[in-house]
């Protein structure tokens, strides 16, 4: 039997080094294993929780995240990539599973604690405004991994909580119900947090120093050019320290080719921060180039793109819908169902 892998990400924004380098790398290994039937979600719902002011901006990014996914090799045929709002499963489930969680545990997970005190302008700046949907978006994210059986979930550090409060409902249903659910467990990427080019310990939309993938050739330019080097190194030819250089964690990051020589060169002061960025924004681009190859090719293209979603949230329903049908099966609302 394949294990169920299972992940999302949340259409808020285009996909960045962040994403690509923590998470997206690692689902491109878990596509080509066979032991693993991999669903790949796209969470508009959960990003109305605190999008809920702004449809066009979640509508807008499904399409771009998607387009993103394709363009650095998800693949439709081995991954099943939908869109969680066309799966009313997991609305279903996520009214069921309410029954089962307290106000006060919702309350302490510490992940949505942290973002409602970051939200202060949509939720108070005592998060008194929080609403019923943000603080019970765990709700729904369990809903989210067990409409699919879903077993592994590749996901940050950051989500652990959410992980752990789907298997405490998973838990409580069964003992309930009878043994029906399937119990997730995370799957921690080993490259969790990205550094931004201005140093800060994690590239984020919010922060700000987001590099993306779709980014064209002069904005990366401009992004690496203003990038953080060894504040140390006054003259081009100082000798400096490449371990507190940006320059040289994107370097290593994106494998460049020449890495040792870099390194030598930056330590014994032979080589200057200009030209060592105008490298960076060579091999960036190149790093890039298929990439953007493949996003030109679904612009062009959107009724691809479309008819890739259609079939992978087909599958994605199909799977949700057996589920489903023992769910209700268990908590006897199986009405008028033949088998
Ligand atoms: N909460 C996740 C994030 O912000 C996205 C997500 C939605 C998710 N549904 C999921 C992750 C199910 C794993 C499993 O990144």
């Amino acid at each position: 039997m394949k294990k169920t892998v299972l992940t999302g990400i949340r259409p808020t924004g285009n996909l960045h080094f962040g994403h690509y380098f923590g998470a997206c790398q690692n689902w491109l290994k878990l596509q080509e294993d066979p032991n693993y039937e991999f669903y790949l979600e796209i969470a508009d719902i959960q990003a109305l929780t605190d999008n809920f002011d702004n449809p066009d901006k979640v509508r807008y990014n499904v399409r771009e995240i998607t387009i993103d996914m394709l363009s650095i090799g998800i693949d439709p045929k081995k991954v099943h990539l939908f869109i969680q709002s066309k799966i009313p499963e997991i609305a279903e489930l996520t009214v069921i599973y309410s029954n089962l969680v307290t106000m006060a545990r919702l309350y302490r997970n510490p992940t949505v604690k942290t973002e409602i005190m970051q939200k202060k302008a949509l939720f108070g700046h005592e998060g008194e405004s929080v609403t019923y949907g943000f603080v019970g978006y765990p709700v729904s994210q369990a809903a989210d991994i067990t409409a699919f059986d879903g077993q592994l979930i590749p996901v940050g550090e950051d989500q652990l909580p959410l992980i752990e409060q789907c298997r405490e409902i998973v838990r409580k249903f069964n003992a309930i119900y009878g043994e029906t659910l399937k119990e997730p467990e995370p799957l921690l990427s080993k490259n969790p947090r990205i550094k931004g080019l201005d140093g800060g310990e994690k590239m984020g939309k919010s922060l700000g120093n987001g590099i993306y993938l779709a980014d064209d050739d002069e904005t990366i330019y401009k992004k690496v050019m203003s990038a953080v080097t060894d504040p140390e190194k006054i003259h081009k030819n100082d000798p400096a320290n490449p371990d507190v250089c940006m320059v040289y964690y994107y370097h290593k990051l994106i494998g460049s080719h020449n890495l040792e020589n870099i390194c030598k060169e930056c330590k014994h002061g032979q080589r200057g921060c200009v030209n060592c960025k105008k490298e960076l924004v060579t091999n960036m681009l190149e790093f890039l180039k298929p990439i953007h190859e493949k996003r030109a090719y679904y612009e062009a293209n959107p009724d691809v793109v479309d008819e890739l979603l259609i079939k992978g949230t087909r599958e994605a329903r199909e799977k949700a819908m057996k589920v489903m049908k023992q769910v209700r099966h268990a908590i006897k609302i199986d009405y008028f169902e033949n088998d």
